[in-house]
């Protein structure tokens, strides 16, 4: 990567890109499309990123910025800044030490961690190795004596609240995949620690099929009521897009919803997580809180999410890239990175505390559509 040089780079140094292309070099070809891939033509997956630069800070001077306090609590989870690490499975192709290395990491930056259903690591094992805030992530299973099996762990484990992921009915079209399981390079070494316990034979290894094969297709939102009674931990619902499932969302009873395509990698040719996220914010009125994932990559993507009515936002492949590159010591550097440059973001803003944060912070970017109707219109 040019101007690093040949000492090993201080992570907290990288652009996202530079980030991606160090890790691109240290892992296998078909485990970075695994993570950099998404569904069809990959347009979600852009997308997602590029919304982001639509957007244009708008900062304001002369204000007490001696204290700028970046600390939130979600759904009873003390976080050192609104930030999460996304649920991602299979975390063993990227690093031997896997999800148990992310969750370290991210206990030292002090952010929350949620842990993928298809985690290559146990729920027990990152339980034991992580004193972060940890949710856990599960998709609906037609087996649900495993699911009830699964929450009871979860709990017992000290996970602070269920996610349920519900835009995975079936897996996305994914060209990359495909390609390498032709060629035999990629799906014959998926680990699922959560699913050790339920195998009778005692083999390790399941079929990358495994999860979506077990998926239940026929769920809908009354059944969230089962879920629900399995235990008392909160519900997060992740994967909605519309203001009409957050509304339902709402009535469910769920206690936040994560604004979420999967990273693009279900359903492409959405639209921007960034771009619906108003729709959802504005629609749970504060009554259930909202967390963004997708495209997130420097601080001030961050906190345009955050000044347009997100509550926290969840980190996906970056935090993959780290980890392949520097294992838990990188994901740590990479995420307290990203917290002390939030806090710098909003010194420069002249925003002392996240409550402070609204949309009068940021300007759509003058494009050459709009430009044609004179300034970027406040939103
Ligand atoms: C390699 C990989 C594995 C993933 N596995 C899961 C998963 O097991 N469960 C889930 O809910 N989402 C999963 N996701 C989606 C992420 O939770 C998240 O929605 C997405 O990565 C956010 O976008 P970003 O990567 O652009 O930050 C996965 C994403 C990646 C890149």
């Amino acid at each position: 990567v040019k101007g690093l040089g040949e000492r090993a780079p201080d992570i907290r140094l990288l652009a996202f890109p530079q980030l991606e292309l160090l890790a691109r070099q240290s892992l296998p070809a078909s485990v970075f499309d695994f993570v950099a891939g998404g569904a069809g033509d990959e347009l979600s997956v852009a997308r997602n990123c590029s919304a982001f630069d639509q957007f244009c800070l708008r900062p304001r001077v002369l204000r007490d910025v001696s204290q700028v306090s970046i600390r939130t609590t979600i759904l009873g989870a003390d976080l050192s800044a609104p930030i999460f690490v996304c649920p991602m499975g299979q975390q063993a192709l990227v690093h031997a030490e896997a999800e148990v290395a992310s969750a370290t990491g991210a206990a030292r930056a002090g952010v929350g961690f949620i842990l993928s259903m298809g985690a290559s690591a146990s729920l027990e094992e990152v339980a034991s190795a992580s004193s972060a805030p940890r949710w856990f992530q599960m998709y609906y299973l037609r087996d649900r004596a495993i699911m009830a099996d699964l929450v009871a762990r979860a709990v017992a484990a000290g996970y602070s609240a269920i996610c349920l992921t519900v835009d995975v009915p079936v897996v996305g079209f994914r060209r990359r995949d495909l390609v390498h399981m032709a060629n035999g390079e990629f799906g014959n070494n998926q680990v699922f620690g959560n699913f050790n316990k339920y195998r009778t034979n005692g083999a390790t290894r399941l079929p990358l099929d495994f999860i979506a094969q077990g998926h239940d297709l026929s769920v809908t939102w009354s059944d969230l009521d089962w879920l629900r009674a399995q235990s008392d931990l909160p519900i997060v619902l992740k994967g909605v897009m519309t203001a009409e499932d957050t509304r339902a969302a709402v009535e469910a009873g769920v206690s936040a919803v994560i604004v979420s395509n999967h990273g693009g990698r279900q359903l492409d040719h959405e639209q921007a997580t960034l771009e619906v996220l108003s729709e959802v914010a504005s629609t749970a009125r504060d009554r259930i809180a909202v967390i963004l994932d997708g495209g997130v990559r420097r601080p001030t993507d961050i906190v345009i999410a955050l000044a347009l009515g997100a509550d926290a936002v969840s980190i996906g492949r970056p935090v993959l890239w780290a980890l392949a590159i520097g294992g838990s010591q990188g994901v740590g550097d990479f995420l307290n990175g990203l917290v002390e440059e939030l806090r710098r973001v909003l010194t420069l803003l002249g925003v002392a505390n996240l409550e402070q944060l609204s949309q009068d912070y940021v300007y759509p970017r003058i494009t050459s559509q709009n430009r044609h109707h004179g300034a970027a219109k406040r939103l």
